[in-house]
């Protein structure tokens, strides 16, 4: 079973976010897997690092395309995507400090891993969810 599976129910009914949001479960299983397979540090500073680039990436395209239809809701939720990019990035500088000291890493890449799948799971349920009908009524979907 997959770490984080994407299914109908977290669609928000607009296809290139969709689109988006499974390749961020794509990139958050591949860092599952470097974390619980062989927990090679290279491997793994590099899933990390490509899943906070993508992170970063897929907020900035959401919020342009919340400007752009005048959502009225986007600085709250500007405020959250901020909110969840300060605590990766905490969280990955922390773990690129353990590794660098010699610490063991393995306890705070589980940790990292609880948080993002329930920080994206309800992100996505709760925060991007409201933007569904302000989309639809524009014809966007
Ligand atoms: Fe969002
Ligand atoms: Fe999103």
């Amino acid at each position: 079973m997959a770490y984080i599976e994407w299914s109908k129910e977290y669609s928000v009914g607009i296809q290139e976010i969709d689109e988006q949001h499974k390749k961020l479960f794509q990139l958050a299983n591949e860092l599952y897997n470097a974390i619980v397979g062989n927990h090679n540090e290279a491997g793994l500073k590099k899933t990390f690092q490509g899943l906070v680039d993508y992170v970063k990436e897929h907020f900035s395209h959401e919020e342009g395309m919340m400007a752009k239809v005048n959502y009225p809701e986007i600085e709250p939720h500007q405020a959250k995507h901020r909110e969840l990019i300060t605590k990766i990035v905490n969280y990955f500088k922390e773990y690129q400090a353990k590794v660098a000291s010699g610490a063991d890493s393995k306890h705070l890449s589980k940790e990292v891993l609880v948080f993002l799948r329930n920080w994206v799971l309800q992100h996505i349920m709760e925060t991007d969810m409201k933007y569904r009908g302000h989309f639809h009524a524009r014809g966007i979907n």
